[in-house]
């Protein structure tokens, strides 16, 4: 499973892109009024460390303005995936965009029929909201199995990204259920190494080996 970073900003993005493990990044345009910075100048630094997918959203609601946009931001750099809302305006200019070569995110995904019509739309990505769906009283996670069945079904080659991902369980639940990406905050990109039998362990090794008095180097 891919793992994408939830952010838009790029010296966060830079200091966990430094780990080697950082697939993509997804950004919206409240991630981006958050960073503070001018859209395109965050577009284009976070393009500069993460060479796989970046998505970049329209904020258009109409389809031809949409497309406009998406071309627009496209142009920031080769890995740039247009985002668009799951909406039959943001549907048609999947369609658009996708049979153009671009990639396309559709973003705002709550239902596995509105998955499949992204797929049906030539989606790269679909991009389902866990975290709200739970917030809401729901199963987001059995949004993600159910997209997962439909499109093993017919063989859609739409990526599942789970998305709006609350804290490192949905991350471990995200892979179980199937998804080919999690994107996550970079706080819970931080933590997702961390066990406390780890830590434990390695302190022990350590106070063992230095009572050896050796030394590897
Ligand atoms: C995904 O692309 C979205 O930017 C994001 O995951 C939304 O998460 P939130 O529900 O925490 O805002």
């Amino acid at each position: 499973m891919k793992l994408f970073i939830d952010s838009a900003d790029p010296k966060e993005i830079a200091s966990l892109a430094a780990t080697g493990l950082v697939d993509g990044v997804t950004t919206n345009p409240s991630l981006a009024a958050k960073s503070g910075q001018s859209l395109f100048d965050a577009l284009r630094a976070i393009c500069d460390v993460v060479k796989g997918s970046v998505s970049a959203e329209v904020t258009a609601t109409e389809t031809s303005r949409m497309i406009e946009e998406g071309r627009k931001l496209a142009k920031i750099a080769d890995n740039i995936t247009v985002k668009v809302p799951l909406t039959w305006d943001g549907l048609k200019a999947c369609r658009t965009l996708s049979s153009e070569g671009l990639k396309v995110n559709v973003t705002l995904c709550f239902s596995p029929v509105q998955a499949l019509l992204a797929a049906k739309a030539g989606a790269t990505f679909i991009s389902p909201f866990i975290g709200r769906l739970d917030d809401a009283g729901h199963d987001g996670m059995a949004l993600i199995r159910e997209i997962r069945h439909i499109y093993d079904n017919y063989g859609y080659s739409t990526a599942i990204l789970a998305a709006s991902i609350r804290h490192v369980t949905h991350v471990r639940d995200a892979a179980l259920a199937g998804a080919d990406v999690s994107t996550m905050p970079p706080a819970i990109f931080r933590q997702l190494v961390s066990h406390p039998l780890t830590d434990k362990g390695l302190a022990a090794f350590l106070e063992d080996w230095k009572k050896t008095g050796q030394s590897i180097l």
